[in-house]
C-alpha cells in the first residue's frame, strides 16, 4: 500500500508523534495539538514512509543545491512545534510564513482557523509549486502560496500578527518589521555569531524587538538578496576558523604554528551542561570568540580534542587560541568544564576562558537566561559591547540579566 492509501496507520502515527512532544513538553496547547492531530505531513512529504514523515526529529530534504547542501526541506515536527507554541497563534489572525513546504502553513492555517488568513511566501518555483499542489490536496485552498524573495515581506498581504520565518537568517530586514502590527511577533531563526537560534520577538511601537524565549536550531540558509556569508579562515589542512564578524582580526599563520605546540589545559570546578546555552553566552561576552571546526582526522592525530568536531567556541589571541573542553566529574557525576588553550599566550587565553565558564556557571546556568534584542537601524544604536552584535540593517544586543 502507498504511504498516501494507509489514511489509519497515518492516523495512529499521527498520534503517536503528537503523544511524544507532548510528553517531551515541546506542545503545551490545546490549539497546538489539535492542528497537528488534523494535518496530514505525510502528504507534505511524498515518497517518504510514514514512519519517515511522523518522526518527530526527522527533516526530509526536498532540494539540494550544486555543493550538496540542503536547500529546501520539511522542517522537523519538534522545531516546528516549539516555533508555533512560541508563536502563540490563535484564530483570526493574519500570519505570513517566510519559507514554503505546505505542512507548517496548513498547521498554521488550523490556528487562524477561518477568520484567519495565511500567506506563504517563497523564492523557489519548484517549491511554491509543490507547496501550492499539497495544500490543495489536504484541503488548505485558502493558504497564498506566493513566489518571492521575502527579503522585502509581502507587502500586499501585510499587516500581519505573526510572521514565522523557517529560513535560516542572518538579519531582520525592515519589511518584516514595517509589515508586522505594533503588537505583533516575529519567530526568526537568527544566526548570532555562527549559531543560529530561533527568537521569538515582540514588536514594539518604535519597531524594536525584544525577545520572549529563543532555542538552539538549525535551518537551511536565507537565500537572495538578504543571504550572507560567514568568513571561513583556514587554521591548517582539516582547522577552519568560522567568522561571523567583520571586525575579528585573525592571523591564520600564527595559529597554525600555535596549534603544533603541546597544548595546556585547565579545568573550572564548574558544572559542564545545557552546551547550546553556555555557548551562547561565551559568543556574547567576549568579542575575540570565534567557531573552532576540525575534521576527525585531526582529532586522530590528537592535535585538538572532540570538541572541534561540532563547533566550538574558540578564544582568538594574536598568537595563540584556547577552546573549550569537559571531563567527567566524579563527585557529582555531571561534567566539569575546563579550556585547551595553545600558544605562547595560552595561559593568559586559558584564564580568561576559565572566568567566563565560571561566571555562567554561577550567574547564568539556566535555560532562556539571556535577554535578546534587535534595534532597527531607524533607532539610535546602541553603544558597541561584547554583546552588541552589528547587523546589515541594525543591532542585536545579548544582555545576561
Ligand atoms: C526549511 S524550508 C521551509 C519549510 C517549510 N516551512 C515547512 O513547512 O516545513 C526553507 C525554505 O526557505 C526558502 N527560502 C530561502 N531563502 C528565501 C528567501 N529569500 N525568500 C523566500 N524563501 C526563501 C527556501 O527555498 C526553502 O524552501
Amino acid at each position: 500500500m502507498a504511504a498516501d492509501d494507509d489514511v489509519e496507520g497515518a492516523a495512529a502515527l499521527r498520534a503517536a508523534m503528537v503523544c511524544e512532544l507532548r510528553d517531551q513538553g515541546v506542545i503545551r496547547s490545546e490549539a497546538v495539538v489539535a492542528a497537528f492531530t488534523a494535518v496530514p505531513r505525510h502528504l507534505f512529504t511524498p515518497g517518504e514512509s510514514l514512519e519517515v514523515a511522523y518522526g518527530v526529529d526527522n527533516v526530509p530534504v526536498v532540494k539540494r543545491g550544486d555543493n550538496g547542501l540542503a536547500l529546501s526541506s520539511v522542517s522537523a515536527p519538534h522545531l516546528q512545534a516549539l516555533m508555533l507554541e512560541a508563536a502563540e497563534i490563535t484564530a483570526g489572525m493574519r500570519v505570513c510564513e517566510i519559507g514554503s513546504g505546505g505542512y507548517n502553513a496548513a498547521l498554521v492555517a488550523e490556528l487562524v482557523g477561518d477568520g484567519g488568513h495565511v500567506t506563504t511566501v517563497d523564492i523557489d518555483p519548484d517549491i511554491v509549486g509543490r507547496a501550492r499542489a499539497f495544500l490543495d490536496e489536504a484541503g488548505y485552498h485558502r493558504v497564498n502560496v506566493v513566489l518571492a524573495d521575502a527579503e522585502g515581506g509581502v507587502p500586499d498581504a501585510a499587516p500581519f500578527d505573526r510572521i514565522i520565518v523557517t529560513a535560516g537568517s542572518w538579519d531582520i530586514p525592515p519589511a518584516w518589521i514595517d509589515q508586522l502590527a505594533d503588537d505583533g511577533r516575529i519567530v526568526v531563526p537568527l544566526r548570532l555569531r555562527g549559531t543560529t537560534r530561533w527568537i521569538a520577538f515582540d514588536r514594539d511601537r518604535s519597531g524594536s524587538l525584544t525577545s520572549r524565549d529563543y532555542g538552539l536550531c538549525s535551518f537551511v540558509p536565507f537565500q537572495g538578496i538578504g543571504s550572507h556569508s560567514e568568513r571561513n579562515v583556514t587554521v591548517d589542512d582539516g582547522v577552519v576558523l568560522r567568522l561571523d564578524d567583520e571586525n575579528l582580526k585573525v592571523d591564520p599563520e600564527a595559529l597554525r604554528r600555535a596549534l603544533h605546540l603541546p597544548r595546556i589545559e585547565r579545568w573550572s570546578g564548574a558544572t559542564f551542561d545545557m552546551p547550546d546555552e553556555q555557548m551562547l553566552f561565551l559568543l556574547t561576552n567576549e568579542p575575540d570568540m570565534a567557531l573552532l571546526h576540525a575534521e576527525q582526522k585531526i582529532v586522530d592525530r590528537r592535535l585538538l580534542a572532540r570538541p572541534v568536531l561540532t563547533g566550538v567556541p574558540a578564544l582568538i589571541g594574536g598568537d595563540g587560541f584556547a577552546y573549550r573542553a569537559a571531563r567527567t566529574n566524579g563527585a557529582t557525576g555531571g561534567y566539569e568544564s575546563g579550556v585547551y588553550a595553545h600558544g605562547p599566550s595560552a595561559e593568559d587565553l586559558a584564564a580568561r576562558y576559565v572566568e567566563l565558564l565560571c561566571q555562567w556557571a554561577a550567574n547564568h546556568h539556566r535555560r532562556g537566561a539571556a535577554s535578546i534584542r534587535y534595534v532597527p537601524r531607524s533607532v539610535a544604536p546602541p553603544p558597541p559591547a561584547s554583546g552588541v552584535i552589528p547587523k546589515r540593517h541594525g543591532t542585536v544586543v545579548v544582555t545576561w540579566p
